[in-house]
């Protein structure tokens, strides 16, 4: 872990990080693309209304160390899933390399767990890659179980999904 990410803070994005989650979105789309169902290629394309978009979504949440973005996740709920659900789920995590091995991932999940018990939540859920060794290590230390169910990437059918669950 890089000394200048000692101490950071989670908050949900404002209109104005755009660019800047733009960027950090990005990163983490080549950084590690087994790790996503969306493609580098695709995002890559996005209007600035998209970013902005994401950017004014109270669903955002960043870490940000020294004015730079260190961190993403996003809250929400899964469309495959009764409205009525009490599921909350974690998408789009990402860690840029220099915040890894610090407190930066768990606090973008205590954020995330935060907004699902205030959304009348009741367990948080997420999809992992099965190949994504270090991200399963991650959120099995976190609380989070395999629950046998997985889904393939439509196109990328060797990408593999592993669904996660664990109690708010
Ligand atoms: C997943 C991610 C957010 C986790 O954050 P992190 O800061 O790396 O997490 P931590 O370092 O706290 O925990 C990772 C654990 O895996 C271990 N680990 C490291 N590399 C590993 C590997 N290749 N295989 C298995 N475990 C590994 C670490 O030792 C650590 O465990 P420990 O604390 O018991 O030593 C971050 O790695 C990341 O953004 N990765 C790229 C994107 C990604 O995979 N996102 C997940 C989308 S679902």
């Amino acid at each position: 872990m890089d000394e200048a990410v000692a101490s950071f803070e989670i908050r949900p994005t404002a209109l104005d990080d755009w660019e800047a989650l733009r960027s950090l979105r990005l990163e983490a789309l080549l950084d590690t693309p087994a790790a996503y169902g969306a493609e580098y290629a695709d995002v890559a394309t996005w209007t600035p209304e998209q970013w902005y978009e994401m950017a004014a979504s109270p669903l955002t949440f960043v870490a940000v160390a020294n004015g730079d973005l260190v961190g993403m996740a996003r809250g929400g709920h899964n469309d495959h899933e009764p409205p009525d659900s009490t599921a909350r789920w974690l998408w789009g995590m990402y860690v840029t390399p220099r915040a890894r091995g610090s407190r930066v991932a768990a606090a973008l999940v205590d954020f995330v767990a935060s907004w699902a018990r205030s959304d009348g939540g009741d367990e948080l859920c997420l999809f992992v890659a099965r190949d994504v060794t270090r991200a399963r290590a991650f959120y099995r230390k976190s609380g989070f179980n395999e629950t046998g169910f997985s889904v393939t990437h439509d196109v990328h059918v060797d990408k593999v999904f592993e669904e996660m669950r664990r109690p708010l």
